[in-house]
């Protein structure tokens, strides 16, 4: 039998960077919220079975209301997210009972996700445990310290990570409970846990850059572009 496959949406920010009195998530990119488009991506696939949205504790009726006025079928659970990221994604992935299932962890801050990546990341689940999504880096990245340049790197070597990023289930719950123990300090994305404890190898899917993470004002008019060009 084959291996079920989750989604888990993070939408439990406030979108303090936004700054637009609610939470960046509920914003409508032409006509449709943010956190609306990225449950449609993986509502769509048919590589997905389930779908489990971490919201904001107290909009969790707000996306209730989504989910039913979409026809979403495949939302399974909404459950109120945690103070961080990371701890979010741990209360999304602590929801699903099967240790060997496929999981697709994705910021509700992406919604122009695509079919392909969706597909890719399921695919590479199959011969790895761990996958990340990530676009080569346009710009050159240096390391900073305390103002001043600290070190150079190299470009073609770097690379700049979106989300999903998938997982069998028993590594990414591994690398949650590890990083509990530390208060979920310093982890920014679940890859980057995983890495950290050399829990699995990680694959890399080659990522979109339009699949951009909707964070400050100046990103909802190229969202609005990216919308309309579907
Ligand atoms: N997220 C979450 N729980 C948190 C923090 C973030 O589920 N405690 C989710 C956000 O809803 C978003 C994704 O993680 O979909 C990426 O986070 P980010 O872009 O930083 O969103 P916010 O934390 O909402 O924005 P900000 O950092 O500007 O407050
Ligand atoms: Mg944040």
């Amino acid at each position: 039998m084959s291996r079920k496959v989750y989604a888990v949406i993070l939408a439990s920010g406030k979108g303090e960077r936004m700054n637009c009195g609610f939470p960046k998530q509920f914003i409508e990119i032409a006509g449709k919220t943010i956190v609306g488009r990225s449950i449609e991506a993986f509502e769509k696939n048919s590589g997905i079975d389930e779908i489990i949205v971490v919201s904001e504790p107290a909009c969790i009726e707000k996306i209730t209301e989504i989910v039913k006025n979409s026809g979403f079928k495949k939302v399974t659970k909404i459950v109120p997210g945690g103070a961080v990221r990371a701890e979010s994604s741990s209360i999304g992935v602590g929801e699903i009972a099967e240790d060997d299932a496929k999981v697709l962890i994705h910021d509700a801050a992406r919604p122009f996700v695509s079919q392909r990546i969706i597909d890719d990341c399921i695919s590479a689940l199959d011969s790895s445990d761990a996958v990340h999504t990530a676009i080569k880096a346009t710009d050159t990245i240096i390391e900073a310290d305390c103002g001043k340049m600290a070190a150079t790197t190299d470009r073609s070597r770097m690379m700049q990570v979106q989300t999903p990023q998938g997982f069998r289930a028993s590594v990414i719950k591994k690398a949650h409970a590890n990083a509990k123990k530390e208060g979920f300090a310093g982890a920014t994305d679940d890859c980057g846990i995983v890495f950290k404890y050399g829990l699995a190898d990680i694959r890399i899917v080659e990522g979109e850059r339009t699949n951009i993470k909707i964070t400050y004002p100046e990103d909802i008019a190229l969202a609005g572009i990216i919308a309309e060009k579907g």
